[in-house]
Parts: C-alpha cells; sequence; structure tokens
C-alpha cells in the first residue's frame, strides 16, 4: 500500500563515533586540545574515528515497509537512530515526513523515575498526542501493554521485558506516519510477539511506513515489501525482501575467509529490482548499491557457506559416516531446497568392523534443537543382518520436503546389535545444515506444510 509519496529520504548519511583506547583519553580530548590552541599549538587527537555508517543513500514511500538486516554491529541501529533524530548525523541527511513513532533498542523516550501511567503520557504527548487523546487512549494502551500491577510503579522498576511492552503498546496507539521498530519483539512471549505482528499488520494495512530491524528473515519477510543488507556500516544491496534476506543468509553463513568475497558479490551484482523502478529509491541510490535484480530464491541451489559448525561426532563403534549430503533426484547437490519438492539425503557408511543387526538413520532438527522428521532404513524386527567389515554403504533417504520457510540441521545415525541391544555404530549430530526458501504464496505457518484446505464460507 505504498504511494508516490517519499516519506523518508536519506542521503549520504554517515556516522563517525569517537573511540578511546583509555577512559582517561576522553577527559585528555576534552581539556587537552583546548589548552593546545590555547598556547598556538596544533591540536592532537586522543580518539580514533569508527565510522558506524558510511554513505547510506535510499528513500521510503509512504506506506512502504522497509526491512533492515545485517549482522551484529552492521550499522542497523545506529541508521535508525539517526532517522529518528536520536543520533545526528556526521555526514549527509535525513528527511522524514510525518509523526514518527519509535521501538529503540531500549531506554529511548521513557523517564525511568516517572511511573508507568505518567510515562505514557510524557511519551504520548512527545509524539505528538494531546491530552485528551491519550486519555482516551490509555485504558486500551494499558491493555495492551498486559503488566498487571506495574502501571503506577516507576519504570525503573520494570523488567526490559515489561518496559518494551509498554513502550510498545504507546508507540502503536499515537497512530504514527512512520513506525520504527528495532528487534523490539524479541522481548515476550510467543504469544504475545504474535499480537505486537498482528498490530504492526493493522498499522501497515492502514498505510503507515514502518522500518523493521530484526535478524529473523521469517519476520523480514512477513512484514516487509523490501528490504535493505547493511554490511560494516555500508549498505550493500536494497531490494525485494526475500531477495535480500537470501543475501544477507549467505553472508551469514559465509566461513571467515570467504566473507570478503561474498560481501563483494552482493555488492557488485547489477540489475534492477522491478519494483525499484516505479519507486524512488532505484532512481537515487548510488551506483555503488545494487538493486537487486532476479530472485535467486526461486530454484533450489548450493550455499556453500551453509555449513553447519555445530556439527558434533560421537566416538565410532566400528563404522563412520562420510559424506553427507542433500542432492535433487537429479543428483545436483543443494542446501537451499525449495518447499514442496523432492530430495534426497545421502551419505556413505565405512565399515571397518563387522556389525550385525544394522539400521540407518537420519533426523531434521529445528535451530532449537526439537526434533521434527527422522526416519530409518529398516523396522527394528527387520535390521539389516550383517554388514562385513570393509564394507563401503550409501544411503539414500528421499523424502518429499514439507518444512516451511526456515533453517534446518540433519543428523545421521547406525545402530547395531551389541549383544542383546541396539547401539549406535555412529552418530553425527549437525552433519549438514540447510535452508527452506519461502513461498510468498504458502498458507502453511510453522515447521510443517500438512497440506491442509481451507474453506471459508460467508454465511
Ligand atoms: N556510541 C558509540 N560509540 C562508539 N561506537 C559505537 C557507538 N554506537 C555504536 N557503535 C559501534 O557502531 C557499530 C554499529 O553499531 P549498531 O548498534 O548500529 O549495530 P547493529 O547493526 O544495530 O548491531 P546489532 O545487530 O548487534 O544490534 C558497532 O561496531 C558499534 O560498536
Ligand atoms: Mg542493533
Amino acid at each position: 500500500m505504498s504511494s508516490e509519496r517519499v516519506a523518508i529520504a536519506v542521503r549520504g548519511l554517515g556516522k563517525c563515533f569517537p573511540v578511546y583506547a583509555r577512559p582517561s583519553d576522553r577527559l585528555r580530548q576534552f581539556v587537552l586540545p583546548r589548552v593546545q590552541r590555547w598556547a598556538g599549538l596544533a591540536p592532537r587527537r586522543y580518539y580514533e574515528e569508527y565510522w558506524a555508517l558510511r554513505d547510506v543513500s535510499f528513500e521510503v514511500r509512504a506506506g512502504e515497509q522497509l526491512g533492515i538486516v545485517g549482522r551484529n554491529g552492521a550499522g542497523k541501529s545506529t541508521l535508525l537512530q539517526l532517522i529518528c533524530g536520536t543520533l545526528t548525523p556526521t555526514t549527509g541527511t535525513v528527511e522524514v515526513a510525518g509523526r514518527v513513532a519509535a521501538l529503540l533498542e531500549l531506554g529511548a523516550g521513557f523517564n525511568p523515575e516517572l511511573t508507568g501511567a505518567e510515562n505514557v503520557f510524557l511519551n504520548g504527548s512527545v509524539l505528538g498526542l494531546s491530552q485528551q487523546a491519550l486519555e482516551a487512549r490509555f485504558d486500551s494502551i494499558v491493555a495492551f501493554a498486559d503488566i498487571p500491577g506495574f502501571i503506577d510503579q516507576p519504570v525503573k522498576h520494570y523488567s526490559s521485558g515489561m518496559f518494551m511492552r509498554l513502550a510498545f503498546s504507546v508507540a502503536v496507539h499515537v497512530e504514527p506516519d512512520v513506525l520504527v521498530v528495532d528487534e523490539a519483539l524479541a522481548v515476550g512471549d510467543e504469544a504475545y510477539q504474535r499480537k505486537c505482528h498482528a498490530r504492526i499488520r493493522r498499522l501497515r494495512d492502514a498505510g503507515a511506513t514502518i522500518l523493521f530491524v530484526s535478524h529473523s528473515a521469517g519476520h523480514v519477510t512477513e512484514v516487509c515489501d523490501r528490504a535493505l543488507l547493511l554490511d560494516r556500516g555500508e549498505l550493500l544491496c536494497i531490494g525485494r525482501a526475500r531477495d535480500v534476506v537470501a543475501r544477507y543468509q549467505k553472508l551469514l553463513y559465509a566461513p571467515a575467509e570467504r566473507q570478503q568475497e561474498v560481501r563483494q558479490a552482493i555488492r557488485g551484482e547489477t540489475g534492477r529490482w522491478p519494483a525499484d523502478e516505479a519507486g524512488a529509491a532505484g532512481a537515487s541510490a548510488p551506483a555503488t548499491v545494487a538493486a537487486v535484480a532476479r530472485s535467486t530464491s526461486d530454484e533450489p541451489y548450493w550455499d556453500e557457506g551453509l555449513v553447519p559448525k555445530s556439527t558434533v561426532v560421537y566416538p565410532p563403534r566400528g563404522c563412520t559416516i562420510e559424506d553427507a549430503r542433500i542432492e535433487t533426484p537429479e543428483g545436483a547437490r543443494v542446501n537451499v531446497l525449495r518447499p514442496g519438492d523432492e530430495y534426497v539425503f545421502a551419505y556413505r557408511a565405512c565399515f571397518d568392523a563387522p556389525a550385525v543387526g544394522v539400521r540407518f538413520g537420519m533426523m531434521v532438527r529445528s535451530l532449537t534443537g526439537v526434533e521434527l522428521a527422522g526416519a530409518v532404513s529398516h523396522p527394528a524386527s527387520r535390521p539389516l543382518e550383517f554388514v562385513a567389515s570393509g564394507s563401503r554403504v550409501e544411503v539414500r533417504f528421499r523424502f518429499r520436503n514439507r518444512l516451511n520457510a526456515g533453517t534446518y540441521f540433519l543428523n545421521a545415525g547406525i545402530v547395531g546389535m551389541q549383544g542383546e541391544t541396539e547401539t549406535y555404530l555412529a552418530r553425527y549430530v549437525d552433519v549438514a545444515m540447510f535452508r527452506v526458501l519461502r513461498d510468498p504464496e504458502a498458507l502453511a505457518t510453522g515447521f510443517a506444510d500438512l497440506g491442509v484446505q481451507p474453506q471459508v464460507e460467508a454465511g
């Protein structure tokens, strides 16, 4: 629901912070250059310059939702603070049209000595609402924050979660023209986060411009049409949210020695993202910024950065696993998968001792380690009776990918009978990882697509 009107214009924006090697240098910097100037000497500098943001330019149209992604320290919060005016730029300009409500990481706009209720009025009036309008909305603000018993307590006694709940509630109730959200939804339980997302969608549908910083690729693609990728203070690319998020994940999972190469590749990609042609951003973006052209996310592919760092190999008992991989049915090695397609999880089992009662297994786990789906090659009642020492066994699990968008890990394991008990001969945790692409038309939510067929009839 975006218009041609520009809501936010950022041009050549840069922010340089002074970094002091020792706390005492801060005092030296405050005092000595004045003395040196007074004495007719050239003033010395007692700090290093750190550019948290460099030459960033883009525009956001009214009613547009722009996601901002990037690794820790990329400059996302700095950018938002410059846009909200809580930091002043070192270079460049920011122009924002309309009322801005910001949910920055912590602290902005609230007085810790005042109670929650007093802060609602203080913060609400700073955001431009009259006393009368705030009184009319007060109950609704308190109800949405859902911090029973705390509204009349000083804010300094709040947990950071309670603080954010109240700040979020005020921000969405002032009906801002521009809503700026910095990871604020990371606090609170899942039910509360869902409530916040629903509220953001309502504001979006009512035409608010939203800037949304999150480390969650899923949330960015859900809330935003477009996204920009910041890295080390530099705008690497701007374009369709899911394309930018795919590049962000590529950068995130790239091994340290390949980071620079991946950055260059993202920065160097040229072409135009269709919606940018109509929009202001494409026209004003500097030449170094790649407007993402094509969705590489439409086909399964191999992303060499997507290698698990959490692999655990249990001590082997006569067997090892080699070359664990995912393939397409045609045999192409992939780790970025499309939802709904068929793939094969394959590995080679190398036996250096004879084994009896053998079964091969696989398990898919979520990022947080929840076991989502697994399979074994044989039922417990009919295992492979005997495998000779020196055998090489190719194990292939063909499956239809019914997982929704997200990042997943694979375990591989081989069990055999040792006496009366079945034990692991080989066990590899997080031996491979893969990502499932988002289908923008998908109706399924959560981890798995159960093939639900919704039916909605007006009564
Ligand atoms: N006041 C400051 N003084 C010095 N350096 C700062 C200051 N504020 C931020 N920085 C530095 O600027 C860089 C960008 O910080 P910023 O908080 O914008 O990153 P971010 O992308 O929001 O990271 P995260 O994902 O961890 O929230 C960091 O290296 C940070 O250490
Ligand atoms: Mg931040």
